[in-house]
């Protein structure tokens, strides 16, 4: 599957968004290994901290049917500029390999693509945790 496939299955998600509070709606498609897509929007709530992001979304659904082995994951959101997942959502995809590409797009489908380690650099892993040669 092509970067613009993963990227326009994103914008399909992003119009399930569900974004009362901020109205920025996100899109975010997630390419398994053995080439399935799972797909995620923002999630709000009236409790702020609750909500989740696109992203999250789309890795708990992805892990939640049995798969961790990802190739590359598209963002999406109404903005000019690419929209760049947040630190948790960083830490959350690094969980799952650091070699992942993301695709960080806009409003038009242009893109950057970076990689999981690039977007989080010296992630938290327990294996680093408990080797302090690697630290
Ligand atoms: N959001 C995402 O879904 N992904 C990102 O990468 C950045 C932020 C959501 C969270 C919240 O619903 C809204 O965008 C504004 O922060």
């Amino acid at each position: 599957m092509s970067p613009e496939e993963l990227i326009n299955k994103a914008f399909e998600a992003q119009k399930y968004a569900y974004a009362p509070y901020s109205h920025f709606a996100v899109g975010a498609a997630l390419l398994t290994a053995e080439g399935e897509v799972h797909t995620g929007c923002n999630i709000e709530n009236a409790s702020y901290g609750l909500t989740v992001c696109a992203e999250r979304v789309a890795i708990l659904k992805a892990v939640s049917c049995g798969q961790r082995s990802f190739k590359s994951m598209a963002v999406i959101a109404d903005t000019e500029e690419f929209c760049s997942p947040c630190g948790a959502c960083r830490q959350v995809l690094s969980e799952f390999g650091g070699d992942i590409k993301v695709y960080l797009a806009n409003r038009r489908g242009e893109y950057r693509t970076m990689t999981v380690g690039e977007l989080l650099p010296g992630a938290f892993s327990l294996s680093k945790s408990n080797n302090q040669e690697d630290a």
